[in-house]
């Protein structure tokens, strides 16, 4: 039996709420497909009021491609804990003083998730399980309509740039980005086409994009800093006030996101699973 699935915009700039599918289910194969074509269409989806495990998570997050199984956790313990499933814990909460998940604190500039890598993550879920009563939003900014804003000038000068990008597991905003040349660093076209629907994206962040190849570096400081700001614009950008049981999506493809500062002594944490192309390289 094919369910009936219920359809509110999230915002003006990206996301669709859906209502109707209750993700503890194992959903029939014409509600995978149409899941699938929503995503692709929408970017980002977010299914309210939700009760899921971790395996429900991960069962729904295979719709959309292979769930990513590497290491997700902080400590040596936890990482051995989660390897083999791939569960990261989004989380301040601390144990002895030690984070037991990742991302702790405060506010993250916008990035992409796994832009580090030669093929980044396709997609990430996100479970709201404790939420603290004021911000810790989550932003995402809609890179294709951003592209599609540029003007024929801007587009015909950067259509063609490669950019290197990097992830500092200790950096939340572009000023703290260490300089190590052992951080995973990856190169990447700046206007990138999606494989499912043809739009073309600007694929840039703040915190993950270190410089445009091939070009002095200050003028590679002053582009960027131009399209970082276009790419921020309130009119591409949705914040996402979390409530328990919310599992949002989100296509790292075409959306970049970021999260607002919240009280350190409040709770928070959410459950990721990380999505990738099925033959992209195993993720660690
Ligand atoms: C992330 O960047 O994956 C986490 C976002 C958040 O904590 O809201």
């Amino acid at each position: 039996m094919t369910i009936t699935i219920d359809l509110e915009p999230l915002s003006e700039a990206v996301g669709m709420a859906v209502r109707g599918v209750d993700l503890r289910e194992t959903l029939d194969d014409s509600t995978q497909d149409d899941l699938r074509d929503l995503f692709a269409k929408e970017c980002v989806l977010c299914f309210p009021d939700q009760d899921i495990t971790a395996e429900d998570q991960r069962r729904f997050a295979a719709i959309f491609g292979r769930v990513d199984t590497g290491n997700r956790g902080n400590s040596k313990k936890d990482l051995k804990k989660a390897a083999t499933r791939g569960e990261m814990l989004v989380t301040n909460i601390r144990e002895n003083g030690k984070p037991i998940g990742s991302l702790p604190d405060g506010e993250m500039q916008f990035h992409s998730d796994g832009a580090h890598r030669q093929v980044p993550y396709r997609a990430t879920t996100l479970y709201g399980i404790r939420i603290p009563s004021t911000g810790g939003n989550t932003m995402f900014a809609n890179l294709q309509a951003a592209y599609d804003a540029l003007s024929p000038e801007i587009k015909g000068r950067i259509d063609e740039l490669q950019t290197q990008t990097v992830y500092d597991y200790e950096a939340q905003n572009r000023s703290t980005i260490g300089s190590d040349p052992d951080l995973p660093r990856a190169q990447h076209a700046l206007v990138k086409t999606h494989p499912v629907t043809g739009r073309k994206s600007l694929y840039l962040s703040r915190l993950m994009t270190e410089k445009i190849l091939d070009m002095d570096h200050d003028d590679s400081e002053t582009l960027l800093a131009e399209l970082f700001d276009h790419a921020e614009k309130p009119e591409f950008v949705y914040s996402h006030k979390w409530t328990p049981g919310d599992l949002v999506i989100w296509d790292n493809r075409s959306t970049n996101h970021a999260r607002t500062d919240f009280p350190p002594e409040e709770q928070r944490l959410l459950r990721r699973y990380t999505i990738s192309d099925p033959d992209a390289p195993l993720a660690n």
